[in-house]
């Protein structure tokens, strides 16, 4: 069986886009989102700087993919600005993510909010639910990181709500130490070399 991993380009999206689908649970509000929507979102994230972005294939199969970069939120803001009016649209009819989105969104913009120690951001890492805990999510990062050092980062950092147990287990299995946390999100941070 053969693997390989490939950076993550306009080709390759629909492909992200299967496996997310595949591996996020219904209550990640992204699942909500159209998949065209969902295809924009991703191309956005890629757009500035794709280079720790990329998707893993087994035997050509998509298994799993990392988002990763420097200044993601603000491409998530980009997405957010020029998509306003559908991403409205979804929250209205998933009201069980309203109040939660709106929180988060004054919150980034609060003088008060909190900063990490480590710029570089995983914002997203996903194998596909038929496959998980057979170690691809360790492959992923085991490529991330050589693609991080290559680029001489060597550290990095993640958040991940609370109630996401498995994935908890899976970055502190993986070498990552709690930085913090509130009464949604633990953010850990992990140093390489
Ligand atoms: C988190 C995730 C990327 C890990 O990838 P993976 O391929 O399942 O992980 P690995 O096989 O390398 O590691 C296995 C470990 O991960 C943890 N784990 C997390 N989710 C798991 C799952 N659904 N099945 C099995 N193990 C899981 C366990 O601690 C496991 O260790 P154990 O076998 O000793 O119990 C993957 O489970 C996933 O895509 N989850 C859904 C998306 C998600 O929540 N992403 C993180 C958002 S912050």
């Amino acid at each position: 069986m053969s693997i390989k991993n490939l950076t993550i380009s306009p080709e390759v999206i629909s492909d992200v886009i299967q496996v997310h689908k595949n591996a996020y649970l219904d209550d990640h509000f992204t699942n909500k989102l159209s998949d065209k929507l969902l295809e924009e979102y991703y191309l956005q994230l890629i757009s500035s700087d794709s280079r720790f972005s990329f998707i893993l294939y087994e035997s050509n199969t998509p298994v799993g993919f990392v988002i990763c970069g420097s200044d993601l939120n603000s491409n998530v803001k980009a997405f957010i600005k020029a998509n306003f009016l559908s991403v409205f649209v979804v929250l209205i009819f998933n009201p069980k993510f309203f109040l939660p989105k709106i929180k988060a969104f004054f919150t980034r913009f609060s003088k008060a909010s909190w900063k990490s120690n480590a710029n570089t951001r995983l914002l997203s890492i996903a194998v596909d639910n038929s496959i998980q805990g057979e170690g691809y999510g360790k492959k992923l990062l085991i490529e991330l990181e050589a693609r991080l050092l290559d680029f001489s980062h060597s550290r990095y950092g993640l958040s991940v709500k609370n109630g996401n147990k498995g994935a908890i287990s899976f970055y502190l299995k993986n070498g990552f130490k709690k930085e913090r946390s509130d009464a949604k999100s633990s953010y850990f941070i992990k140093d390489i070399e």
